[in-house]
């Protein structure tokens, strides 16, 4: 027996029991002729004492010990003169009859604390080293907790967890596709799954009606905090329902997650926003709504007072930033220059302090100072108030002063990782419209269905007309990042065809790629919706983080490396010649 209790379950009730804990060396110390060991698993941390009361080899095994050394100590469970509040086992200590080293260690990399002296590339390359720091192994703890609770609440719902092949068919439609050449097929290759969409589909047509799947999915695309190449979802799909039904059904499990997981409850029926609003309101389809600065239109207010920058745009937006009328000069022009970055993309910034004494303004030659407070207040400024103004094309520029409204709610401190305020998006368009490409792109996926009262326009030949196609597609938006979404599905063969002629899929390149899809409709295909959540997401946000990486034993780094394993990595020749392959990289 290695170990009679682990290190963080020992309490002042078992003082006086003779014990055996294994684990690593936090650490070692010596004060006068005692040693204090501090020994830690994944349950937590114990003090080790060695006096001249302990045996001859147990101060020598002591003597000798380094940080990250794997030991078995024995001993008894004795009170603590000095306690330390900060640990569970900290009223007790264990002055030691035996110790044995089990494993010696080099000197880790890094310091394995709450807050490590390593940097993030050296960590990722020692991720196991990482993963033994409790911000990890809390981040790990509530991920397993929340998959167990997914997993309750949708098997007390009825649903079958089926899994799913990640060796399929490449259908890029959005992101990029992972590739898997096939040995016994020369010259083809496989996909990865980006999600596991037709699949549950098709489970729909064969009668699994509540289907769900804990998956992991692939895509090949740019990343960021909140994007992984290779990421899990929770995917469900649902027969015979509407919108509604999805809605109910799934604010129903992040309510049951929020409850078990973080002891938070939520409001008992959430918001809902349609698109347009959100996109008007917030200037972004995931809307962080835990503060206001609404974005208003003030466009009828400024025009035609011979101010050429904003006379010659469709579009005038404004958001009032509460209690930032003191921005000093230096400050606006640091603004400025931050809106004019590539990530954010305008041209300039207006703005309109109200001041106690009066309203100050970069455009003053312009308006009249009642013309400027018209402005303010219909941006819904305060005495003691900055109103900020951007210009130009209506959806470009809202979406501008949204970036612009989050990065002053994170300058002002109202973006509360603690406070959780979740909503649901609606009514997206179906379709989004590409000057690039000329053609037109399925917002969600083009399995999404249009709403059964814009079918006749969806068969309009008018790219206006199209245009105006809603589906009943929905996304869980949670404190401004897209937790999830999903959408009412198309479950007609000639529906889901006039959805490929519409996105400019050829006859030939539809039957090629959906063969499959198009005539399992022809087989009694039930109407059916679902949605997947961003699994890795949902443990950060519920984690109080925005990036993902930390919720991932083992993640990529933000160039889809794993520097761990350094992959990707080449392959060897006999191994490419097995595959068909030759490389023309670096020719
Ligand atoms: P969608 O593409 O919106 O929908 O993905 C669903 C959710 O998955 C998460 N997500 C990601 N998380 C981490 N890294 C990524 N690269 C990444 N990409 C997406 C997001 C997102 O909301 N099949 C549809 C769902 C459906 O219609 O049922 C789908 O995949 O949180």
């Amino acid at each position: 027996m290695y170990r009679s209790h682990n290190c963080g379950e020992l309490r002042i009730g078992d003082i006086g029991r003779s014990v055996t804990l294994a684990g690593w060396v936090q650490k070692a110390r010596k004060m006068g002729g005692i040693s204090f060991i501090d020994i830690r698993d994944r349950y937590g941390i114990t003090q080790l004492r060695v006096d001249e009361s302990c045996p001859a080899s147990v101060a020598e095994v002591s003597s000798s010990l380094g940080r990250e050394y794997v030991i078995q100590a024995t001993g008894v469970v004795e009170e603590r003169q000095s306690k330390n509040e900060k640990l569970d086992t900290g009223d007790i200590e264990i002055r030691l009859t035996e110790l044995k080293v089990l494993n010696a260690s080099q000197t880790p990399p890094f310091t394995i604390e709450d807050v490590s002296d390593g940097g993030e590339e050296l960590r990722a390359k020692y991720r196991y080293l990482d993963l033994r720091r409790n911000p990890l192994k809390k981040a790990l703890m509530l991920r397993h907790r929340m998959a167990v609770e997914v997993r309750n609440y949708l098997d007390r719902q009825g649903f079958l967890e089926i899994e799913t092949p990640f060796l399929i068919k490449s259908t890029p439609e959005g992101a990029r596709d992972f590739v898997v050449p096939s040995r016994m097929n020369p010259g083809e290759f496989y996909a990865l799954p980006q999600s596991p969409q037709t699949f549950k589909q098709l489970l729909m047509v064969a009668g699994y009606d509540r289907y769900f799947q804990i998956v992991r999915c692939f895509r090949d695309e740019d990343l960021r905090a909140d994007r992984q190449p290779e990421f899990t979802q929770i995917d469900c799909e649902m027969s015979f329902v509407e919108q509604e039904d999805v809605l109910n059904l799934f604010e129903g499990m992040m309510r049951h997650l929020f409850k078990e997981v973080c002891g938070v409850d939520i409001a008992p029926k959430l918001p809902r926003m349609t698109w347009f609003e959100a996109m008007d309101r917030y200037g972004s389809d995931k809307p962080d709504i835990r503060f206001g600065m609404d974005i208003s239109e003030v466009t009828s207010l400024v025009q035609g007072n011979g101010f050429s920058v904003f006379d010659s745009v469709p579009y005038v937006g404004a958001i009032a930033v509460p209690g930032a009328a003191e921005y000093t000069r230096k400050q606006l022009d640091e603004l400025t220059e931050w809106v004019k970055r590539p990530q954010v993309g305008a041209k300039g910034l207006v703005y309109i302090k109200v001041n106690e004494d009066g309203i100050k303004s970069s455009i003053d030659k312009f308006y009249s100072p009642e013309q400027l407070q018209a402005v303010a207040s219909k941006a819904g400024a305060k005495i003691g108030d900055l109103v900020l103004l951007l210009c130009g094309q209506k959806r470009k520029t809202q979406t501008q002063l949204g970036v612009l409204r989050i990065e002053m709610g994170n300058r002002l401190g109202l973006r509360d990782p603690k406070v959780f305020a979740p909503l649901w998006i609606v009514d997206f368009p179906l379709l989004e419209w590409d000057d690039e490409t000329q053609r037109f792109y399925a917002m969600h996926h083009p399995f999404t269905a249009p709403k059964p009262e814009h079918l006749k326009l969806f068969y309009s030949d008018r790219k206006e007309d199209l245009e105006q196609v809603c589906a009943n597609a929905y996304d869980f938006v949670l404190n401004g990042t897209e937790l999830g979404g999903g959408s009412i599905r198309i479950h007609e063969a000639d529906v889901q065809q006039r959805m490929f002629d519409v996105l400019g899929i050829s006859r030939e390149d539809a039957e090629y790629k959906f063969g499959f899809i198009i005539n399992a409709f022809k087989f009694g295909a039930p109407p059916h919706g679902g949605l997947a959540f961003g699994f890795d997401r949902v443990c950060a946000l519920f984690g109080g983080q925005e990036t993902i990486r930390d919720f991932i034993a083992f993640p990529k780094n933000n160039v889809g490396r794993d520097v761990m394993l350094d992959a990707p990595s080449r392959i060897d020749d006999a191994q490419m010649d097995e595959l068909f392959l030759k490389s023309t990289a670096n020719e």
